[in-house]
């Protein structure tokens, strides 16, 4: 009996380390699906892929509400979300709004913008607005965009000097910020502004899957890693651990 028992352990021993492979799944089985690693290496990857990875692996929707000569929005650009964004692209669908605290009114069939720093702040506005309509990629208008954030110049000639280290078409684009098109994107931006439930207060102002609180806030602007990482359902990517 003795005998049978132990043989029976042996064989489902065996069985157990046959199916995992060579790896150790040593983790309790919660966790299997935590990362691709773990579910790899307890034979559940494609079971993970199946039933939990699907609706839960899609991108954190990041959505920054900013304006183009705020402070707080420059350092919040230059100091956390662009030095992470590259790493965490993979789980976070970042979406860039600029214009903050202005004020549209319409007069004719023109939006007349009133913004918190001034014209020239309006004038930012509109030309990063363009950038992101004419580019379309993020990984090639956010370096623009980036640039200009850090830059002393006036808006536009930082899009100018930007466009040389950043090669965007920067004709094409300043045009736009003086035209009827570029008018009718950045209402656009306001309008997107103006939705905002609950209203925003102050800028930046971000949201994270559609959701504003003050603790999202403050978790962003101190470790925007963390919170995009805690925010993720599906298997955390190497920037995560
Ligand atoms: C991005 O990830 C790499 C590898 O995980 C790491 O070495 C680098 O420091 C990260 N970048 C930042 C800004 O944290
Ligand atoms: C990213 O967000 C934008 C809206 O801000 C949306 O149109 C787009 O489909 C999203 N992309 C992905 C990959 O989820």
């Amino acid at each position: 009996m003795a005998t049978t028992m132990t043989a029976l352990v042996f064989v489902a021993t065996f069985l157990v380390i046959l199916v995992q492979g060579t790896h150790h799944c040593n983790v309790p089985s919660r966790f299997w699906c935590d990362d691709e690693e773990i579910a790899t290496s307890c034979g559940v990857l494609q079971q993970c892929q199946e039933f939990e990875w699907t609706e839960t692996n899609k991108k954190v929707e990041f959505v920054l509400y900013y304006e183009s000569l705020c402070p707080d929005c420059k350092d919040f650009i230059n100091g956390m979300l662009y030095p992470h964004y590259a790493n965490l692209s993979s789980i976070m669908n970042l979406t860039l709004v600029p214009y903050g605290n202005a004020l549209e009114r319409k007069v004719g069939d023109k939006w007349v913008f009133q913004c918190q720093h001034g014209e020239q702040e309006c004038i930012g506005n509109v030309i990063e607005t363009c950038a992101i309509a004419i580019v379309k990629d993020i990984t090639k208008y956010f370096p623009f965009i980036h640039c200009m954030e850090q830059s002393e110049l006036n808006p536009e000639e930082a899009a100018k000097k930007c466009s040389t280290s950043f090669p965007v078409p920067i004709a094409d684009i300043l045009k736009c910020s003086k035209s009827e098109y570029g008018n009718k994107l950045e209402h656009e931006m306001a309008v997107k502004t103006d939705a905002l439930q609950p209203p925003h207060k102050y800028v930046p102002w971000v949201t994270v899957n559609g959701v504003h609180t003050a603790a999202i806030e403050s978790e962003a602007e101190k470790d925007i890693v963390k919170l995009v990482c805690d925010t993720y359902k599906g298997p955390k990517p190497p920037v995560c651990k």
